[in-house]
């Protein structure tokens, strides 16, 4: 049992995280506007929701105009602050120069830039298109990379500004029957992490997040919802706390809203033969592999 010293130590420490925390949620962000890819998204509405309700302005940015609007319209009531919408397909080469353009020619200052969009997609790589793989490689790499490109530089002549990116638990293995959708976050993961270095000391910070399988349309959007990988996938607004927190505080990475059976699997996972984990994940991720 641990000495009636060492709990007191750690109940205080944290009580004392909790503190943190909550003075951090707490913060006001009036004033402070963000960026947000895929705002209508699961993680992308909990990231708007959680920054509005703090008092802070938007620039919402996705591909259906309506629904753009339709947020735009219930975070403006509802919060009464700012918010912008930019309705644009992210898989265009394009699509990055023109958020950039839209925001200088209206005078729109970006203060935090969040790269939440994006998708996966189940299925044999010899099986799935063309299209699907490079629009994916499009949305989860090269636009972020290229908004990052646009925006870092204000941000770093200014003195302040917030990058946080979204990758996922995905990052850090191989994923067969997922496998470009594993390496796109696996590049996120290694570029953010590069570039939290190269602005330490620039006022600018860099995070980014890794969440475990969540409940958002990434399950149908990529046609997962009968494997083992999604069975007890968390909900999303734990997860974008943890990450817009953690952007906030300038964290290097953040990784939340692992479920009960991937958490002894991460925990195993840089132990395990490569072999042995590629077979799991196979398993995990083939059609009808959820346990009823
Ligand atoms: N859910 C998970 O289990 C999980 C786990 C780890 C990491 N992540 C990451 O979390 C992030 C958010 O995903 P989510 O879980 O919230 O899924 P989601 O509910 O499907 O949201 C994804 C958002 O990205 C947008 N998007 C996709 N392709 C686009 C395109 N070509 N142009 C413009 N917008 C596009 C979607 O808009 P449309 O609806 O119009 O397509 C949607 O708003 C992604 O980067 C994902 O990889 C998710």
């Amino acid at each position: 049992m641990a000495p009636f010293a060492d709990i007191l130590f750690t109940t205080n420490e944290l009580r004392n995280q909790k503190f943190q925390e909550e003075k951090i949620m707490s913060q006001s962000q009036q004033g402070k506007t963000a960026l947000i890819t895929g705002s209508y998204g699961g993680l992308g509405t909990q990231f708007v929701n959680i920054h509005a309700s703090n008092g802070g302005d938007l620039i919402l940015v996705g591909r259906s105009s309506d629904k753009l609007e339709a947020q735009k319209n219930e975070v403006t009531k509802k919060y009464n602050v700012t918010a912008h919408t930019i309705a644009i397909d992210l898989s265009k080469p394009e699509a990055a120069q023109t958020i950039y353009d839209t925001c200088k020619n209206n005078g729109w200052t970006v203060d935090y830039l969040i790269n939440n969009a994006g998708f996966g997609g189940q299925g044999e790589f010899i099986e799935r298109s063309m299209e699907q793989d490079m629009s994916m490689i499009a949305v989860n790499i090269e636009t972020p990379t290229r908004l990052a490109k646009l925006f870092l530089p204000d941000f770093v002549k200014r003195g302040h500004g917030k990058l946080l990116n979204v990758s996922s638990t995905a990052a850090v293995m191989p994923g067969p029957l997922q496998a470009v959708y594993y390496a796109t976050k696996a590049y996120v993961t290694s570029w953010s992490e590069a570039l939290w270095r190269e602005t330490r000391d620039t006022g600018v910070t860099v995070t980014v997040l890794m969440p475990g399988a969540m409940q958002t349309g990434f399950i149908s959007s990529g046609n997962l919802g009968s494997t083992q990988l999604f069975a007890n996938a968390v909900k999303p607004d734990s997860v974008a706390k943890a990450g817009y927190e953690g952007m906030l505080e300038g964290k290097l990475d953040v990784t939340a809203g692992l479920t009960a059976t991937q958490k002894p699997f991460m925990a195993m996972a840089p132990m395990l033969p490569k072999k042995m984990l590629m077979d799991n994940v196979y398993k995990m991720q083939e059609q009808g592999s959820r346990r009823k």
